[in-house]
């Protein structure tokens, strides 16, 4: 009789990866039965023209592989959508790709283009799988902090950071954790600071469409030299309130994308054919995504004037479905136990900023979802009331 096999020991390829915060808040927040404000994503469904867009995708049959780069109407749509709001006419032929989500987007991107020994700068705080998906090619993260409070990029600390060896720099607006977005301004910065270098521009963009007071989001296909070194990532999940389908797209420049599409080729090849062509449809009419602000501006309103009778310091929010919160005037702990107390003592859930820089940074700042039913929203403000009122 043959021993049964026994696995080696490996050697993580990401060594310092265990499970993330938002797992653990989220099984946290279910145990104790609490509001779960904690992780990014709606309570609530999709626009049923969308699901009906996408049914009918499937009855009439376009169920089996589409085209590697995504089907040729959701290219056309997404193109004709960022030259109508952003005025940069991409080629849906070479220029788009559809990808499984955003997350997908940021990771082929970097496999394409990061080579070992590279360096790549990231802002802090920032989304968890940058640093992972930087170190799966072999590079390594530069971190730069955003202003403490503030979150403006500190163009004097990217400067710095800039070296023979960056190989790109990654950028969020509106941001995640923060709620800040970037400004015209900041762009010209920023192509100032990269035009006498060969660094790219990853722009994490999948909150494009929340933006609010009437202010205007910054894409980098809005800054004609920054669009001619960027990758722009943006999620179909966060748009139309659809997370779990996991789609989205990256648009750059041909000689760009043809690189990330040697890479996405054999990496998920391509994405669900129905809901693509449901998407394509659904896209037609730019209603949903131009009027997603306001949609969401009402909800943070709300979340925010709940609040404002609390002893909790609101931080602004002008993009995304973030509102982060200073607790300091109610509790001296360290934001991870604060949100585990405001877990199994207030019954409500959030998530640390500390969460979002490697190795922590203590601000007493804990972050709300928003995208949440008004009764949800109303249920987490009377129990933060009843505690902090
Ligand atoms: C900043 C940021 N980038 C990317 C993603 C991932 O988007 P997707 O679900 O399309 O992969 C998220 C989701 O929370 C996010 O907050």
């Amino acid at each position: 009789m043959s021993t049964p096999f026994t696995p080696p020991a490996l050697t993580s390829r990401l060594p310092q990866v265990g499970t993330t915060i938002f797992t653990v808040m989220s099984a946290l927040a279910q145990a104790h039965n609490a509001v779960n404000l904690g992780q990014g994503f709606p309570d609530f469904d999709c626009d049923p023209r969308l699901l009906d867009a996408v049914n009918s995708a499937m009855r009439r049959g376009l169920n089996q592989y589409p085209p590697m780069a995504g089907v040729l109407p959701l290219r056309e749509a997404v193109a004709a959508k960022i030259a109508q709001v952003y005025g940069h006419a991409y080629d849906p032929g070479n220029e788009i790709t559809i990808t499984a989500g955003a997350t997908q987007a940021i990771l082929t991107t970097i496999l394409a283009i990061v080579h070992p020994g590279d360096e790549v700068i990231v802002l802090d705080p920032s989304y968890d799988s940058y640093e992972p998906n930087i170190t799966l090619a072999g590079g390594t993260a530069v971190h730069v902090p955003l202003t403490p409070r503030s979150f403006r990029p500190d163009f004097n600390l990217i400067a710095a950071a800039l070296g023979p060896r960056t190989r790109a720099i990654l950028i969020n607006t509106p941001h995640n954790p923060s709620a800040t977005i970037w400004t015209a301004e900041d762009m010209q910065r920023l192509a100032e600071l990269l035009r006498p270098t060969n660094v790219i521009v990853i722009a994490d963009e999948v909150y494009e469409h929340m933006v609010f007071d009437g202010l205007q989001h910054e894409s980098v296909s809005r800054h004609p030299e920054l669009a001619a070194r960027s990758f722009v990532v943006s999620s179909f999940g966060k748009t139309y309130h659809v997370t779990g389908w996991k789609v989205g797209y990256v648009a750059a420049p041909a000689p760009l994308m043809a690189e990330f599409r040697k890479v996405h080729q054999f990496n998920v090849f391509t994405v669900n054919t129905p809901v693509q062509y449901g998407l394509a449809e659904y896209m037609a009419d730019p209603a949903p995504y131009l009027g997603l602000a306001s949609f969401y501006q009402r909800k943070r309103d709300l979340f925010r004037a709940g609040l404002a009778t609390t002893r909790l310091k609101l931080l602004p929010t002008t993009g995304s479905y973030f509102q982060s919160v200073d607790y300091s005037a109610v509790s001296d702990l360290s934001e991870e136990a604060f949100c585990r107390w405001l877990i199994s003592e207030v019954g409500v859930a959030a998530i640390p900023l500390s969460a979002f820089y490697p190795g922590g940074f203590e601000q007493k700042l804990a972050r709300f979802c928003f995208a949440k039913k008004d009764e949800t929203l109303e249920l987490a403000l009377s129990r933060l009331n009843a505690c902090f009122a």
